[in-house]
């Protein structure tokens, strides 16, 4: 489908009401690309799907925008920073637009100024129509955006909104983050495994819930950067605290601990349809490791966000991995991306972010 829409695109890429119409034709009621930024806003469809979102998030300082550009959020304490990707030449020739109109939405929405805004036009699938990779800070201070602070609940996370990975924090994850927290609240003294924790997203805040260790793992160096910032703005005290820098698959594979909480959020193993097999090897492998790693009565918090992956093969695959470890689980907990994520119902693949919480039981 994203694919399909990429060919269309293509097709009108030099004329903006053909994108328009295009876009109109896969965007959700209230998300029409042309309303998305009028001159008068109060009363249009826009403030109501700002308004419903930041009703259903309970937020007013962080979420991500409707739909017709794939990110943007405003975030930290001091002022409001977005972040626009455009992925593909249709959305590109939005961009002026947009950037123009970001601004007075803010503004009008939030009553505050935007402090900084970054375009990350850099992703992979930018390849596919070979339209140029580029980042430009549109306004605020470079520096400052490469060390923002996103507060998500109670929690401080770093973020680099300029060099980060996509656009330098992944918000989607945040309902089930905060399930996460509240199901290790409730385990005493608790250990958690954070595998590829990017800034440390789950990690961080299993600290803040109570637990009594976290070990971070990833391969980046940067991301681990991150985590040590995010660890010091919450002021948790270093020995509950370990990073690993390096493949999760290696860590596993050498690691003899146990824990009560292990979460696996990958990068998407899927890149096309074609190597949805392996993809799905490598899930079920990621899971029988993990699996091995947890105690008994143990949560492991499996992820996706392969769009090519639908849910109900992830769940399968994960019951077919817990039966190959000879093991016996409850499902304990099934979530997706976060509200303020719509899923276009004529476009199933937009329901991207698959959560599960699998709870080892103790006759296992
Ligand atoms: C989807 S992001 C994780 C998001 C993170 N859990 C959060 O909530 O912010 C994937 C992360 O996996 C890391 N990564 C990718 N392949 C890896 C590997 N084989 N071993 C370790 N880390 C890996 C990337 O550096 C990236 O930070």
């Amino acid at each position: 489908m994203r694919i399909m829409f990429l060919k269309k695109a293509q097709k009108a890429v030099y004329d903006v009401a053909e994108i328009e119409k295009l876009l109109n034709s896969y965007a959700s009621p209230g998300t029409r690309v042309e309303e998305n930024f009028p001159d008068d806003f109060e009363g249009s469809p826009v403030e109501h799907v700002l308004g419903d979102q930041m009703m259903l998030n309970g937020l007013d300082h962080i979420m991500e925008a409707p739909a017709i550009i794939r990110k943007i959020f405003w975030a930290s304490e001091n002022g409001y920073d977005a972040v626009i990707q455009s992925n593909t030449a249709g959305m590109d020739l939005m961009l002026t637009r947009l950037t123009e109109r970001l601004p007075v939405l803010i503004e009008r929405v939030f009553q505050v100024s935007l402090r900084g805004l970054v375009l990350r036009c850099d992703s992979a699938v930018r390849r596919l129509e070979a339209v140029e990779s580029f980042r430009k800070v549109v306004c605020g201070d470079p520096t400052a955006l490469t060390r923002v602070e996103v507060q998500e609940e109670g929690v401080r996370y770093a973020a680099d909104l300029v060099g980060g990975q996509k656009t330098g924090f992944f918000l989607d994850q945040r309902a089930n983050r905060i399930q996460f927290g509240a199901l290790v609240r409730e385990i005493p003294y608790a250990r958690v495994l954070d595998l590829f924790c990017c800034s440390g997203g789950w990690g961080l805040r299993a600290l803040k819930a109570g637990v009594a260790h976290v070990t971070f793992v990833d391969k980046s160096r940067d991301a681990l950067g991150l985590v040590e910032r995010g660890l010091a703005a919450n002021g948790f005290a270093p020995e509950r605290a370990e990073l690993h820098c390096g493949d999760v698959f290696d860590f596993l594979a050498r690691e003899p601990d146990s824990y009560d909480a292990v979460v696996a959020d990958p990068p998407a193993f899927v890149k096309s349809r074609k190597n949805l097999p392996q993809a799905i090897k490598a899930y079920q492998k990621l899971s029988r490791m993990a699996w091995r790693r947890l105690k008994p009565g143990g949560v492991l918090f499996a992820c996706s966000c392969s769009h090519h992956l639908a849910e109900g093969d992830f769940l399968n695959l994960q019951a077919d991995a817990v039966a190959k470890e000879h093991g016996l689980a409850h499902l304990i907990y099934r979530g997706g991306p976060a509200q303020d994520h719509p899923v276009l119902l004529s476009m199933p693949e937009t329901s991207y972010l698959k959560c599960l919480g699998i709870r080892k039981l103790e006759a296992a």
